[in-house]
């Protein structure tokens, strides 16, 4: 067995939208030093395989190992799903999540994840008997050793409620839509930190253009030598949100771990939480 790495990243770099560019931006991620890559075996929105590909160039260049980064990747129904689907449609759900992982493992060319999700559960508002039977094939997958972990996604504080209630064990993540105008989902992250569910928030700044254009929040980040989008990534930290950001520039990119290294004044991650819900 390979060494397994233990840790979970401080920020993870996402690869939704990045089509023919999938490849070489994960490369440029992990020499810009994000060992988090999170994706999905969803052709729709993501290019697992160009995930692959970019992974193996970093390790052929020597930049990173397997066991030095976490990998992400998640299942899709197939209503969020195009034509190039990653199983047998007419299989049973709990054989769909055992096609699409051992597609996602030979897509990234390795024999564990360290984080398999639920993309989104299959009601609006409801854990459904599908869910119920894809949370469980997915536990399978993990008690085999091909996923260390388990996660949800899009999920609301019903659907965690309701999760909880029907199985024995709760998720190491959530990743939702992280919104200021519902308190950076704040229903949803305390349910987290009383569960010790590390919550990963995405669309921190394309969900929240009224935080990233507000000009004193410019004006402080002016202040303190950093954008605006540094200062969201380090209040997300502040408040214990794991950030994910698909940028596909390089300079954003050192700018975005660069912002780990920012310390926000108490008040300021006090004013950013409350400042839009
Ligand atoms: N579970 C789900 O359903 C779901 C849904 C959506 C996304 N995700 C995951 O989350 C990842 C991130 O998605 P996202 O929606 O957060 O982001 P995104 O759509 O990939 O876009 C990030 C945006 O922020 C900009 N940006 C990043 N860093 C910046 C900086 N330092 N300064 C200025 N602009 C900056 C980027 O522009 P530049 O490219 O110009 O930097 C880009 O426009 C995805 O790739 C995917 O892995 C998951």
């Amino acid at each position: 067995m390979p060494a397994k790495r233990s840790s979970v990243p401080d920020f993870i770099y996402g690869t939704a939208w990045k089509e023919d560019r999938t490849a070489a931006l994960t490369e440029l991620a992990i020499r810009a030093g994000f060992r988090g890559i999170d994706t999905a075996n969803q052709r729709r929105h993501y290019h697992e395989a160009g995930v692959g590909e970019g992974l193996a160039a970093a390790y052929r260049a020597g930049i990173a190992t397997r066991a030095d980064l976490f990998l992400q990747t998640k299942f899709t129904y197939q209503r969020g799903q195009d034509h190039r689907l990653p199983y047998d449609p007419t299989a049973s759900l709990a054989t769909q999540v055992t096609q699409s992982l051992a597609s996602s493992l030979d897509h990234l060319a390795t024999d564990y994840i360290d984080s398999f999700v639920l993309h989104g559960p299959s009601s609006g508002h409801d854990w459904t008997d599908a869910d119920a039977e894809v949370w469980e094939a997915m536990r399978k997958e993990r008690d085999a050793g091909r996923t260390r972990l388990l996660g949800v996604s899009n999920v609301s504080l019903q659907h965690l409620e309701r999760l909880e209630s029907a199985h024995a064990e709760l998720p190491a993540f959530v990743q939702n839509r992280c919104f200021a105008g519902l308190g950076w989902d704040r229903e949803v992250r305390s349910f987290c930190s009383e569960h010790k569910i590390t919550y990963q928030g995405f669309s921190l700044l394309t969900a929240n253009p009224e935080v990233v254009q507000h000009p004193p929040l410019i004006a402080v980040a002016a202040q303190m030598n950093a954008t605006p989008a540094q200062l969201v990534f380090s209040f997300a930290r502040a408040v214990g949100i794991l950030p994910l950001t698909g940028t596909s520039s390089a300079e954003h990119m050192q700018q975005d771990l660069a912002s780990l290294s920012l310390t926000l004044p108490p008040g300021l991650v006090q004013a950013m939480e409350s400042m839009a819900g």
